[in-house]
C-alpha cells in the first residue's frame, strides 16, 4: 500500500525551494517516461529536460510566469510528434526486429497494421493521438516523482507556440503537450502544502460490477 501513501504525499507543488533533485531521482523519473506503455508501442513525442536554469528564465514568461519554473530543479516537457512519418514507423520496426532478433519482413503485417491507422486520420488528428499517448508517461513521471519524494507540478498552464518558439520544437516536427516541473516543496511560502486533497467520492467516482457470487 505504499505507493498510495506516495499518492497521498504527492500535490500539485506551487511553491518550491530551489533545492536540486539528485541525479538518479531525476534518470529514474526520466527512465519510468520512457517504460511507459504507449499506443502501437510507438512513443510518438520526445522529452526535453530543461536543468538549465537561464534557459529556464527564458521560458517563465511562456509558463505564465508560474513559480515552479524557477524555483525547481527542472522541467520536464513533454513533446509530441506532430505527424508519424513513414520514416518514423521504419524505425520503430528495425528497432522491434533487432530487440527481438527477427527480421522486419517478419513484421511487414503489424507495419501495414500501424501504417492503415495512421491513413486514415487527418494531421490534427494525428498530433492529438500523440499528445494522448504523452499524458500517459506524464502521469509516469508524475507518480515515479513521488516514489522518489521528489516534488512535482504538472503544467497546461503555459503558452506551447512560444515554449516551441524558445525551444526550436516546430522544426523538429514537435509541438509542447504539457510540462512537469520537478524540485522540493516550500512548506511555508506554499499555502497548499498541507492542504488535504480535495476527490470526488469513491461511490460517484466508481462504477463496479461485482462477480455473481459462486451459488
Ligand atoms: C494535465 C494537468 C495540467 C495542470 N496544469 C497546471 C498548471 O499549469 N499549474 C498548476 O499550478 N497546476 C496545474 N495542474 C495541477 C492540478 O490543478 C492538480 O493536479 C489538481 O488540482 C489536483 O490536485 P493535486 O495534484 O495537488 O492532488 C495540472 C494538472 C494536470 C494533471
Amino acid at each position: 500500500m505504499n505507493y498510495l501513501e506516495d499518492f497521498n504525499w504527492r500535490y500539485a507543488t506551487k511553491r518550491m525551494n530551489g533545492k536540486p533533485v539528485p541525479a538518479e531521482a531525476l534518470n529514474n523519473i526520466l527512465e519510468s517516461t520512457r517504460l511507459a506503455p504507449t499506443s502501437l508501442g510507438l512513443q510518438p513525442f520526445d522529452v526535453i529536460v530543461v536543468e538549465d536554469a537561464e534557459l529556464r528564465r527564458l521560458l517563465s514568461p511562456a509558463i505564465y510566469n508560474q513559480p515552479q519554473v524557477n524555483e525547481g530543479a527542472a522541467l520536464i516537457i513533454f513533446a509530441a510528434w506532430k505527424k508519424i512519418s513513414p520514416d518514423k514507423v521504419d524505425a520503430y520496426i528495425k528497432n522491434i526486429a533487432v530487440t527481438r532478433n527477427t527480421t522486419v519482413v517478419a513484421l511487414e503485417g503489424f507495419k501495414n497494421m500501424i501504417l492503415d491507422s495512421i491513413s486514415g486520420k487527418s494531421d490534427d488528428q494525428v498530433f492529438q493521438w500523440n499528445a494522448r499517448q504523452s499524458y500517459i508517461a506524464l502521469g509516469y513521471a508524475i507518480a515515479a516523482a513521488a516514489f522518489e519524494k521528489v516534488d512535482s507540478t504538472p503544467m497546461e498552464g503555459f503558452n506551447p507556440a512560444e515554449v516551441n518558439r524558445i525551444l526550436g520544437l516546430e522544426e523538429k516536427g514537435l509541438s509542447a503537450v504539457s510540462i512537469l516541473a520537478i524540485g522540493y516543496r516550500d512548506e511555508e511560502k506554499d499555502y497548499l502544502a498541507n492542504a488535504p486533497k480535495v476527490r470526488r467520492p469513491a461511490e460517484s467516482f466508481f462504477t463496479i460490477y461485482e462477480n455473481e457470487p459462486v451459488a
